[in-house]
């Protein structure tokens, strides 16, 4: 593979493949243009031809052929690849599907034969354009979103492909037709109401169907094919993506309806999964595209479910969620009817953190009377994504505590069991600690603490070399992502003047969440004068730098010792809060 790789990158003329979307001017060696990264007003962008790389000096943007495409097209790297490949002309021996592009272009021809086919039905169809009226489907919606319609015959489609010259057998293969025991072929849909789908490059790729009136199963949805998995594909990517790209936000739903629906009431950014719940496959291509997810769900109990693992998933992610269930017994599409595009847009807009849906949840399920409700309560805090989250929520729960102590005194006591918990049931997960989605703020250990007071220390000029060296020397990784990433962004820039503030560096930090990361982690008060809005300059950063390296140290030691004695389990940990927790109501004693 390096050497493909090498061979594309010789092939490829980076100032061309620049110069496509970017205006560039040659200013002695290299190139220069306005950065594509951000706004910019006078040329910071560089391309250099003869090492290949571009690189803007003001937002430090930077790379090779493979990240350019993959930042500028949303790609993955073996996607970006791939792309790459065809336009250098190089076959591609090692990894990835061996389909030919023969094969493509035949089965896309036969889909696009199909939906033609399904279009033209519909058109033919009374009983399926009258469901249609029923469900507020205008013709432009119809024509917008390419549905169809399958006829209740068995063989219509399976018929008109093989005049229209494609191998059923291959049809087969593409979830259009079925084989039946004499070695005929069938349709797969039959009437049903057709929906294509379209991956993000727009490809048609495969096809949902709705039954017209009641009966099993209501949909049915193209199986993996050469063309489609399903755990990878979001329907409405195709439509949603400007969107996605422009807002940095999609809204989640729950079918094909209320992906239409969203559209119709101006949410362009809605997506579904298909038939499935959410894998990490649709996380992964949710991030290529956006920082925030918001979950629509319907609000039963199955709903819920789903979006408490929706958030799950797309949290380890990276992505941050915010989940707006729908009023019962609607979803976007009976909302949008029953109440016009204004309810679904507030319905979006009203989507709360995970943490304030999980307190509300609580609240409306549970007294405060009861013990459990107040595991359950700093359970929910424990996963507070930084310090003025927890502070907030702590607060807004004290008030309900059972005893007359004071608000503070609960409140501080909240957050410290919080802290505890948050701590004790992550420590077990210490090797995966470094997914830059996960919670912080209560969970901003020790060591990330001292590892952004490091980090601060790379940040400025003159101890940049001595906090690396120190760092390389003992074999120190970062195990905070956020951390990690902003030290590389740093590191890559040996070259440059001293960046001291941290203002001049924060807003250059990709992505977002990395960013709110370090800024939830620098507002600890134990980062001492490192804490945010200060500036360094007036600070020893050589004694700073040899006390975070020494507490690093002993913190990993500390740890390695605790994984080896083994972590208590979750169930101790709980029993042990619901013990404190009762004894404190009883007893009232003053919390240590
Ligand atoms: P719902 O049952 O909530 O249906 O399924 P819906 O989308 O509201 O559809 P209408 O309004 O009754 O027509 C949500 C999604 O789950 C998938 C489909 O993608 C559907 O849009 N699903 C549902 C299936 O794949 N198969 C089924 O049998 C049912
Ligand atoms: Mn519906």
């Amino acid at each position: 593979m390096a050497d493909e790789r090498d061979e594309i990158r010789s092939r490829i003329d980076i100032v061309e493949l620049v110069g496509q979307s970017v205006p560039l001017k040659k200013a002695g060696k290299s190139w220069k243009g306005l950065c594509p990264f951000h706004a910019d007003k006078n040329p910071s962008f560089s391309v250099d031809p003869i090492s290949g790389t571009y690189r803007c000096w003001s937002c430090g943007e930077h790379g090779d052929i493979f990240t350019w495409v993959m930042k500028t097209r949303h790609l993955e790297f073996f996607e970006a690849l791939q792309f790459l490949a065809e336009q250098a002309g190089v076959t591609l021996t090692s990894r990835g599907p061996t389909t030919t592009k023969s094969d493509k272009v035949r089965w896309g021809a036969a889909m696009q034969d199909a939906l033609d086919f399904f279009r033209e039905q519909l058109a033919k169809s009374e009983s399926a354009l009258a469901y249609c009226t029923r469900r507020g489907l205008s013709p432009e919606v119809l024509s917008q979103w390419e549905i169809g319609y399958a006829p209740d015959v068995g063989e219509a489609l399976a018929s008109y492909l093989k005049r229209k010259g494609h191998s059923l057998a291959e049809c087969k293969e593409l979830f259009l037709v079925d084989e039946d025991s004499s070695g005929g072929y069938f349709d797969k849909f039959r009437g049903r109401l057709i929906f294509p789908i379209r991956n993000e490059g727009g490809d048609l790729i495969a096809f949902g169907g709705r039954l017209l009136g009641d009966g099993h199963p209501k949909y049915i949805n193209s199986g993996d094919t050469p063309l489609y998995r399903k755990s990878r594909v979001l329907y409405g990517m195709n439509r949603a993506k400007d969107t996605l790209g422009r807002e940095k936000r999609a809204v989640l739903v729950e079918g094909y309806l209320d992906v239409i629906a969203c559209h119709q009431a101006g949410v362009k950014g809605a997506l579904a999964s298909l038939g499935t719940a959410l894998t990490e496959d649709h996380a992964r291509l949710l991030k290529r595209w956006c920082e925030q997810v918001v979950i629509l769900y319907d609000s039963d109990a199955a709903g819920q479910k789903a979006a408490d693992r929706a958030v799950e998933i797309l949290r380890e992610a990276g992505l941050r969620t915010r989940i707006a269930l729908m009023p019962a017994g609607e979803d976007p599409d009976t909302l949008l009817k029953t109440a016009g595009p204004a309810a679904v847009q507030q319905a979006v807009e009203t989507g709360l953190r995970p943490l304030d849906y999980r307190i509300r949840k609580l609240r409306a399920s549970m007294s405060p009377d009861q013990d459990e409700f107040w595991v359950a309560a700093v359970e929910a805090l424990a996963t507070a994504t930084n310090e003025m989250e927890l502070e907030k929520f702590a607060g807004e729960l004290a008030p309900l505590y059972p005893g007359s102590r004071g608000l503070h005194a609960t409140q501080n006591a909240l957050k410290a069991d919080a802290i505890r918990l948050a701590r004790q049931t992550r420590g077990q997960r210490l090797g995966q600690e470094s997914s830059p989605g996960r919670p912080v703020g209560a969970g901003i250990s020790e060591m990330h603490v001292l590892e952004i007071a490091i980090l601060a220390c790379l940040f400025d000029g003159p101890m940049r070399q001595p906090a690396w060296a120190a760092c390389a020397e003992e074999g120190l990784f970062f195990t905070a992502a956020g951390v990690a990433a902003a030290a590389a962004v740093r590191l890559a820039y040996p070259e440059e003047p001293p960046v001291g503030k941290p203002a001049t560096w924060l807003p250059y930090i990709e992505p977002e969440s990395v960013r709110e990361a370090i800024i939830a982690a620098r507002s600890d008060s134990r980062l001492g004068p490192y804490s945010s809005g200060r500036d360094f300059s007036g600070f020893d950063l050589t004694a700073c730098l040899q006390d975070a390296l020494a507490g690093l140290r002993k913190l990993r030691r500390k740890r390695e010792l605790q994984q080896r004695i083994g972590s208590p389990p979750d169930d101790k940990a709980r029993k042990e809060l619901l013990e404190k927790l009762k004894q404190r109501h009883s007893g009232d004693n003053p919390e240590a």
